[in-house]
Parts: C-alpha cells; structure tokens; sequence
C-alpha cells in the first residue's frame, strides 16, 4: 500500500493528496503517475504537482466514479500507484510562457511552470473553471506568475469568459508569449489550438487519453499527431498542439461516456450507503 501523509479538502470536489513514495525523486516536471485506489477500482493518470525527496502531492478532482472514489473515501492508502509515467514537459529557456489551465488543469501547469520559471523564463498564468468549485491553488500560481488572471465560465469567480475569450483578452492587454502551454481538457486545448495558429504562436499541450495501463501495451491511449499515431503515455502526454488531431482525442475521450455514466450512479447509490452506515 502507499501511505497517504495528508489528504485536504480544497472545494466540495477537488482534495489534495500527499502520498509518500520514495520513487518522487525520480520525478520529472510534468509526468504523471497512474493511481489505482482499490484493488476492484479502475487505475487512473493523475499529474505530479509537488515533488519531495520522500513524497508528492495530487490535485484530484471529483469527475466521475474513480476520482469520486478518492475524494469521498480514500483515508490510509492507494492499492498500486506505477510512478513516475509519461515524457517530462520539455523545460528550455523559451521566454515569455503563458500558462492557460482548465479545472484540474491547473496541478500539471504549476508543476511545469516552477520549473520553467527557474529556467528564466517569464511566466504569465491564466486559470479558467467551469464554476467557483473549480477555481483552486490560485495563490500557488500567482507565485509563479508576472500576471494571474482568473475566469470561470459562469461568472461566479473572477472574470466571466471561457478559455479562448480568456487566451484573445491576453493577447490584446499583455506582451505576446513566445509559447503557450495549456492543460486540463482537450475542447480547451483545441480552442487554444486554433488561436495560436491564427496569431503565429507555439503551443505544447497535454492530452487527455484514457490511460489504463501507462506502458504501452493496450493501445487504449492512442492520439494522433501530424497524422500518426502516438501514445499519450509514452511519448506524451505533451505534445505541440498544432500538430494533435483534437477532433479525433475528443472523440475518443466521450467513447466510453455510457458506461462512465452507468459506473457513476451505481457509485453514487454505494456512497450514499456508506455514508449513511457511517453517519455523515
Ligand atoms: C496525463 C493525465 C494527467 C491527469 N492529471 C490529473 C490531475 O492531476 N488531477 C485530476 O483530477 N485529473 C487528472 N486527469 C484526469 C483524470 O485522469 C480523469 O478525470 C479520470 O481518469 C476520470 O475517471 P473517473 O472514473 O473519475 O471519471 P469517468 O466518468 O470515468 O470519466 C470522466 C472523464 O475522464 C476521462 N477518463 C476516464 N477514465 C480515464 C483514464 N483511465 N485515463 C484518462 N482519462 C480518463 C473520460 O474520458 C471522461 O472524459 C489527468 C488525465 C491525464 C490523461
Ligand atoms: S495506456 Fe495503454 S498503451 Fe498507453
């Protein structure tokens, strides 16, 4: 079992997590580690956001039946967690990088920001939440940043806008960047996408495949880039944006969305159970 250190809630439906793993001092900025709760829960790619000698820390997002099981019910420890996964985010001294997160988005950005910024690079942070519950570490990424702004879809924190009225706010009120990396949801990505082609900008994005085994050998997270096949666990999950074919890892990413469907409810109906046995 890995031992979780500390677990806190930040939102109803985001927590973080601190699990001890003597393998965090292989990590590398912007890989990710696949969790699995239980042994009957369904193993799932969770990024790095602190790294210690001994230990690193989760940013977990309650979406869907596994997620949910960690934030409602994880207390001692993961069942199996095969760490660290994935290619590094390729950290260079590239300028001026704008950061533009979605939701949980914002855990791999300001792992790889940190690093960025230490490499001299300027960092500019944008955060954009579906809604207020998913506005979280916004003091860690301001740290990191010459400028944080804040949006959520509807309203109810910060700025009202989405991810591509937030990216052409940007670029008419700050100096443009020299690459913009954005992570948290491929429809995000895809908006970014096609701004930075309009403007002439470099942009590296984090893909979202469905990851089941995280070593190349089901296939499952299959992604096409510049019309070949890649895999997200392997030679991603970062890739030049403009390269990804974001209507096919779109397509892919809602293939399961029935069954994702039916998992959550017969969850829902467990949970309510368990919480009833316990009392709360
Ligand atoms: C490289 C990578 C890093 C990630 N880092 C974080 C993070 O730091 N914090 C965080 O909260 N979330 C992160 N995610 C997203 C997280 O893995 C999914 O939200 C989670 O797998 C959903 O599982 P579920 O059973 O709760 O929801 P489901 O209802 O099963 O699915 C909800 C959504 O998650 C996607 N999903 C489902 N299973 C998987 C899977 N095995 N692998 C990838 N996507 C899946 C589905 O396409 C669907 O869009 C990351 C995803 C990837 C690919
Ligand atoms: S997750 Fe199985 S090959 Fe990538």
């Amino acid at each position: 079992m890995y031992r979780v250190l500390k677990k806190e809630r930040l939102t109803p439906s985001a927590v973080l997590i601190e699990v001890e793993d003597e393998r965090a001092k292989l990590v590398k900025p912007g890989q990710y580690a696949l969790v699995q709760f239980k042994e009957d829960s369904e193993p799932i790619p969770l990024s790095f956001l602190h790294v210690k000698e001994n230990s690193y820390t989760f940013l977990v997002e309650a979406v869907g039946r596994a997620t949910l099981e960690i934030t409602e019910l994880l207390e001692e420890g993961f069942n199996f967690i095969e760490a660290p996964c994935g290619s590094p985010f390729p950290v260079k001294e590239y300028g001026r990088v704008l950061l533009v997160s979605k939701n949980w988005g914002i855990a791999p950005l300001i792992n790889v920001g940190k690093a960025l910024k230490e490499k001299n690079n300027e960092v500019y942070f944008i955060h954009v939440g579906e809604n207020e519950e998913k506005v979280f570490l916004t003091e860690e990424a301001s740290e990191i940043s010459e400028e944080f702004l804040l949006f959520t879809e509807d309203g109810s924190l910060g700025e009202e806008g989405n991810t591509e009225w937030a990216l052409r706010f940007f670029l008419e009120n700050f100096p443009k960047p020299d690459l913009v990396v954005s992570a948290g949801s491929n429809i995000d990505s895809q908006m970014v996408c096609e701004v930075a082609k309009e403007k002439g900008l470099n942009h590296i994005a984090m893909v979202n495949a469905h990851i089941l085994d995280a070593n190349g050998l089901c296939l499952a997270c299959r992604v096409l880039v510049e019309g070949e096949e890649k895999l997200a666990c392997l030679d991603g999950p970062w890739f030049d944006g403009k390269k990804v074919n974001w209507d096919y890892a779109i397509q892919k990413e809602f293939f399961y969305r029935d069954e994702e469907k039916k998992a959550l409810e017969a969850f829902m109906k467990e949970l309510r159970r368990i919480k009833a046995k316990r009392g709360s």
